[in-house]
């Protein structure tokens, strides 16, 4: 705890010495999320506020992808990401010549890209979304078919819930590809009256077992509102560690499932890149305009 301490308050003075903001991932630890962070959210949260922040530097606490986003909304800004390491299943699950070849397979149909996607891949995509706001995109585009990437999982959810068609791509989430509807059922005998709240990157099959579905800032709106008296939140560990401090009433059920990645971004690593303006995240040159074209279109749904 006082290690905690020392660090939050180091962190809390180099982001006044560097005119920096940390933006946080809900899946942040709560020392983080609730003690350094200026921003938090969801993927799509993070990318709208993350649009013509006025300070120097943004350290993304957070995985890659979100950093990169974050950068072809601020080409300008100094974004940093506190171990570059901090990658997704989903980001690494695609390539661009993957996107091109689908693209030639299917001519004409649209490519919306899920931002858990490098800029190479966002690059080749007509628009991407968000687990918040993906329902919203496949239907702006007023099509029967879309080409759904790289979350199979995600794609095929909102095909049930929109009835558009969708081409996918077998890339999944590593933390929720492992729930299983079995699980959920045998924590619903468990604990009685249980709400189940499913992110929608996990198998439809889990999806269909809970009582809703939406994307991290979602979940937490729905606690928010709802207040059940017990939540399993099928997801990263950290989001009921950090809404159980704000919801003492509410009894948080465990399972949950840790993301190595996000795990990967502590206090002292923040404060590290803080001190040394490491790791920076760049955008290679070529690819800057298209993938920010496809941000741009999201964001403008
Ligand atoms: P959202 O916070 O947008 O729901 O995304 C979840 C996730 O897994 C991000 O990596
Ligand atoms: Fe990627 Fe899943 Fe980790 Fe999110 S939780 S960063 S989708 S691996």
């Amino acid at each position: 705890e006082r290690m905690f301490a020392e660090e939050v308050e180091a962190i809390l003075r180099l982001k006044r010495e560097r005119n920096a903001v940390i933006l946080a991932h809900n899946y942040q630890t709560p020392e983080i999320f609730h003690g350094v962070a200026d921003i938090r959210g969801d993927s799509l949260a993070l990318a709208r506020e993350a649009r013509g922040l006025d300070a120097e530097v943004i350290v993304m606490a957070g995985v890659h992808f979100m950093a990169e986003t974050v950068k072809l909304l601020n080409p300008d800004r100094t974004v940093l990401i506190p171990d570059a390491r901090a990658g997704c299943s989903l980001a690494e699950g695609i390539t661009a010549e993957n996107v091109r070849a689908l693209k030639a397979a299917w001519p004409g149909v649209p490519v919306v890209t899920y931002v858990n996607s490098t800029a190479a891949v966002k690059a080749e995509s007509d628009i991407c979304c968000t687990s918040g706001n993906a329902r919203r995109v496949v239907e702006s585009l007023g099509v029967p078919r879309v080409i759904m990437i790289p979350d199979e999982f995600l794609a095929r959810n909102i095909e049930a819930e929109t009835g558009i068609e969708m081409i996918t791509w077998p890339a999944r989430c590593e933390v929720h590809e492992r729930f299983t509807p079995d699980e959920i059922r045998q924590y619903r005998r468990l604990h009685r009256g249980v709400r189940v709240i499913a992110h929608p990157e996990c198998p439809p099959e889990v999806v269909a077992e809970a009582d809703f579905s939406g994307s991290t800032a979602q979940m937490i709106a729905y606690v928010a509102e709802k207040r059940p008296e017990k939540v399993l939140l099928v997801t990263e560990c950290s989001m009921s560690d950090n809404l159980s401090a704000l919801y003492p009433e509410t009894r948080f059920v465990r399972p949950c499932n840790l993301c190595p990645h996000m795990k990967r971004i502590t206090l002292s690593r923040i404060r590290a890149a803080l001190e040394t303006l490491q790791t920076e995240v760049l955008i290679p040159a070529e690819l800057q305009a298209p993938a920010r074209r496809s941000v741009e279109r999201m964001l403008a749904v």
